[in-house]
């Protein structure tokens, strides 16, 4: 089952084809979804995810129906495999912004144990945002078309969104160079993911180290959401991981800012840079759109064709 829980579910010929997907012409996609439902479950805010994935849906000819986290109460109305099995007796997809990453494996196995073909999405976990790197993939590809031989600079937390990002970026042939205050960067099973995936990654406390000569300076939210306990505390360690003027003018020349988004400007990033001429982030949220309907299209499509392979093998 194509499930899509992280960016790694995918080979790196399925990244290049749902890339691609990413930007065909709307007319080779449609009718992907067509008549079909699309559930889209909330339980953390949002506001790129859930209107990128919503006209998505609706661009393949789909009905997405928004589902508030505790409407379903997943764990607390009833289990996350409960509610897989509901939202799967109406939906072709069930696309979920979770708290605890588990309850989208719990999903996926409920689904898979019961021989339902319905592929769960992760529209941002603790743990990962796959569909944040695949846009950022594809923004990338259209600012510096071949990806191979570049190099990302990832300052910050060594959070959900450089996960994705660090495997996403390793798989498109892109070397992957983090910052982090020391407590805070990634941990030895996450290195080995990325290395296993053939990644180079360098990790290094100083981020003017990670910035110089790069091609992409990559920043995200000190605090991600569910962790507001922790503002004060990040403040203080992070002081120092700005992305500004200075950090980007070691840098390569033509290097290119990004941020997923929401962004704090005087914190990881400063105003000047992220609303100065080398930021990509409107570029950047906009292709979660683009990259959210190549992805469907990828997904139903990779299902249908198991369906029908299963079908004549009978
Ligand atoms: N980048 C991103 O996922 O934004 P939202 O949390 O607003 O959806
Ligand atoms: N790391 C952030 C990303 C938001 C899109 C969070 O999880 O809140």
């Amino acid at each position: 089952m194509h499930n899509f829980l992280e960016i790694d579910d995918l080979s790196c010929d399925e990244l290049e084809e749902v890339i691609s997907l990413s930007t065909a012409p709307p007319v080779e996609l449609d009718g992907a979804l067509s008549g079909r439902g699309v559930a889209l479950v909330f339980e953390k805010p949002s506001a790129r995810t859930r209107s990128s994935t919503e006209l998505a849906v609706f661009a393949l000819g789909g009905h997405p129906v928004y589902v508030q986290g505790a409407e379903v109460g997943i764990d607390v109305r009833e289990t996350a495999e409960d509610v897989a099995r509901t939202l799967a007796c109406y939906h072709a997809v069930i696309c979920a912004r979770v708290v605890d990453h588990e309850r989208l494996v719990r999903m996926t196995k409920a689904l898979s144990v019961a021989g339902v073909a319905v592929p769960v999405v992760n529209l941002l976990s603790d743990l990962a945002h796959p569909c944040q790197a695949l846009a950022d993939i594809l923004t990338l590809r259209q600012v510096f078309g071949d990806l191979g031989g570049r190099t990302i600079a990832y300052i910050g937390d060594a959070n959900n969104v450089w996960r994705s990002l660090s495997l996403a970026a390793s798989m498109a042939g892109v070397r992957v160079r983090t910052a982090s205050p020391e407590g805070y960067g990634p941990d030895a099973d996450d290195l080995e993911r990325v290395v296993r995936l053939g990644g180079d990654i360098e990790v290094t406390d100083h981020p003017a180290e990670a910035a110089a000569g790069a091609d992409v300076l990559y920043t995200d939210v000190w605090t991600s959401m569910g962790q507001e306990d922790e503002v004060e505390m990040r403040r203080k360690a992070f002081a120092g991981f700005t992305v500004d003027e200075d950090l980007l003018s070691r840098a390569s020349p033509d290097a290119v800012v990004l941020h997923c988004l929401p962004a704090h400007r005087g914190e990881e990033i400063s105003a000047s840079v992220i609303d100065g001429p080398r930021s990509r982030v409107w570029q950047q949220a906009a292709n979660r759109m683009h990259a959210m309907r190549g992805l469907l299209a990828w997904v139903v499509r990779a299902v249908d064709r198991e369906s029908t392979t299963a079908g004549e093998g009978h």
